[in-house]
C-alpha cells in the first residue's frame, strides 16, 4: 500500500510513502502530484504525520460523570469525593467496558499510543488488574502504557508502598505518585524517593502527578527533578501537571529551571482540565492554574499536551479529540504566535513520543512501523485554524480509521 501526494512537516514538495506489510519501506519525493492507483491512499497534498498520542488520561474513571452524583462545585476536591463514591461501585467488567469505549473515542481521532494512570489505592487493585487485560485486548488499536497511580497517596494510604510494589509486579509499565497530596511535606519527599527506587529497581518509567495545586509552596518538582538528575534517569521521568509552577515567583523559577535543564525530565500539561479545576480559591485577579508550557518549551525542555479526563468527576466534557486540547492549550498558554502555531503538532506527536519513550517504534522513517495519519490540512497552522481532523489512521500497514469530512451546501 502507498500513501501518495503527502506533505511532510518541515519538508517541501510532495511525497510517496511506501508501506510493505507492517513497516515503512520507502519515502520518496514525487516529481509532482500523482493520480491515485486502486490501493493508494491519496493524501491530496495534506499533511501525513505519525499517529497522535494521548500521554495522560485516567481510563479507569472515564465516562462516570454524574455517577452517583455530579461534581457541582467543579473543584478537584469535590471530584475526589465523587470518585471515592463511584470507586466503591467499580467492578472488573465495568472498568474494562468503559476503558475500551473511551479508547475507541481516542482511535476515532487518530490516537494510537496511550498512557493511562490507574488508581492503585485499592486493596484489591481491581482497576489495575482489569487494565492489564485491556492492554492485551486492544493491541491492534493502541499501544497502552499503564501507570500505577496512587490517587490517595503512597505514604498517607494504608499499605501504599505495598500496593505500588504489587502493581508493578502485576504488570504496570510506569510508576506514578502524588507527593503534593501526601499528608505532610516529609511524606511527599519520602514518596518520591520510594517511587524512584521502585522504578530504578524494576526498570519502569516514572510519571508523577506533581504539584497539581495553586499552592506556590508546593515544591515537589524540584525533589523529583533532583532525584532524576542524581540517578541519571531524566529521559525516563515525567512530571505531569506541575500547575503550581504557574504560581511560583520568577526568582524561584529562575533557579528551578537550571535544575530542570540539568535533570532533562519530560512534562505533560493538561490545559483544559487545569484551567477548569485550578484557580478555584481565587476571586480576582484569578490565576490560570496552568504550568509554564511556553517557558519550558523555550528552555529546550520536552513538553506535551494530554486530555486527563473524559466525562468523569473532574471534567464533564471531552470526546477523545486531542486536537481540541491542542487548540485550547495554545490559547491558554499564550502560544498563538506564528512560530508556535506552525510547530504546534509537536505537542501531540513527537514530544509526546519522547515522553512515552517510544524510540524507534514511532516516526515516519524507513524501517519503522507503518503507523501514520492523513490529516485534513497542509500544515500545522491550517490544522489549528480550520479545526482540522485526522482523516485516515493507518496502523501496522492497515487502515484503522477513515473519516469522511462534513459537506456543506450553500444555496445563495
Ligand atoms: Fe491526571
Amino acid at each position: 500500500m502507498n500513501v501518495i501526494n503527502a506533505r511532510l512537516r518541515g519538508k517541501d514538495g510532495l511525497y510517496r510513502i511506501v508501506l510493505d506489510g507492517e513497516r515503512i519501506a520507502a519515502i520518496d519525493l514525487q516529481p509532482g502530484p500523482f493520480t491515485p492507483a486502486r490501493d493508494d491512499i491519496d493524501a491530496a497534498q495534506n499533511l501525513v504525520t505519525p499517529p497522535f498520542i494521548e500521554p495522560h488520561i485516567h481510563l479507569d474513571a472515564t465516562l462516570t460523570a454524574g455517577e452517583p452524583r455530579w461534581n457541582m462545585s467543579g473543584t478537584l476536591f469535590e471530584g475526589i469525593e465523587c470518585w471515592a463514591e463511584r470507586k466503591a461501585l467499580t467492578t472488573h467488567e465495568d472498568i474494562k467496558t468503559r476503558a475500551k469505549k473511551t479508547l475507541g473515542m481516542l482511535v476515532d481521532h487518530g490516537i494510537q499510543f496511550v498512557r493511562t494512570h490507574v488508581d492503585v489505592t485499592d486493596p484489591n487493585l481491581t482497576a489495575l488488574k482489569a487494565m492489564v487485560e485491556v492492554r492485551d485486548e486492544v493491541r491492534h488499536l493502541v499501544d497502552l502504557q499503564i501507570v500505577a497511580f496512587p490517587q490517595e497517596g503512597i505514604e498517607s494510604y494504608a499499605n501504599g508502598r505495598g500496593l505500588m510494589t504489587e502493581a508493578v509486579a502485576i504488570g504496570a509499565d510506569v510508576v506514578g505518585g502524588i507527593p503534593h497530596f501526601e499528608n505532610t511535606r516529609e511524606h511527599g519527599v519520602a514518596s518520591v524517593e520510594f517511587l524512584m527506587d521502585l522504578a530504578e529497581r524494576s526498570g519502569c518509567l516514572v510519571d508523577v502527578h506533581c504539584d497539581e495545586t495553586d499552592d506556590a509552596q508546593s515544591r515537589f518538582l524540584e525533589v523529583l527533578a533532583e532525584q532524576a538528575r542524581v540517578r541519571g534517569m531524566g529521559a525516563r521521568v515525567t512530571a505531569s501537571h506541575t500547575v503550581a509552577m504557574g504560581s511560583y515567583d520568577n526568582a524561584y523559577c529562575y533557579k528551578l529551571f537550571r535544575l530542570l535543564k540539568q535533570a532533562d525530565i519530560n512534562f505533560v500539561s493538561c490545559p483544559t482540565e487545569s484551567i477548569h479545576l485550578q484557580g478555584r480559591f481565587d476571586t480576582f485577579p484569578k490565576r490560570r492554574g496552568v504550568t509554564r508550557v511556553a517557558e519550558l518549551d523555550r528552555a529546550g525542555l520536552n513538553v506535551c499536551f494530554g486530555q486527563d479526563s473524559i466525562v468523569d468527576p473532574w471534567y464533564p466534557l471531552g470526546n477523545g479529540n486531542i486536537l481540541r486540547i491542542l487548540e485550547a492549550g495554545l490559547h491558554i498558554c499564550h502560544m498563538l504566535g506564528y512560530e508556535d502555531i506552525q510547530r504546534s503538532l509537536d505537542l501531540v506527536t513527537v514530544n509526546s513520543a519522547r515522553t512515552l519513550n517510544l524510540g524507534e517504534r514511532y516516526g515516519l522513517e524507513v524501517g519503522r512501523p507503518a503507523n501514520l495519519l492523513v490529516l485534513s490540512a497542509p500544515d500545522d497552522y491550517e490544522m489549528i485554524r480550520s479545526q482540522g481532523q485526522a482523516l485516515v489512521s493507518v496502523r501496522g500497514g492497515k487502515v484503522l480509521m477513515r473519516r469522511t469530512p462534513a459537506q456543506v451546501q450553500r444555496f445563495a
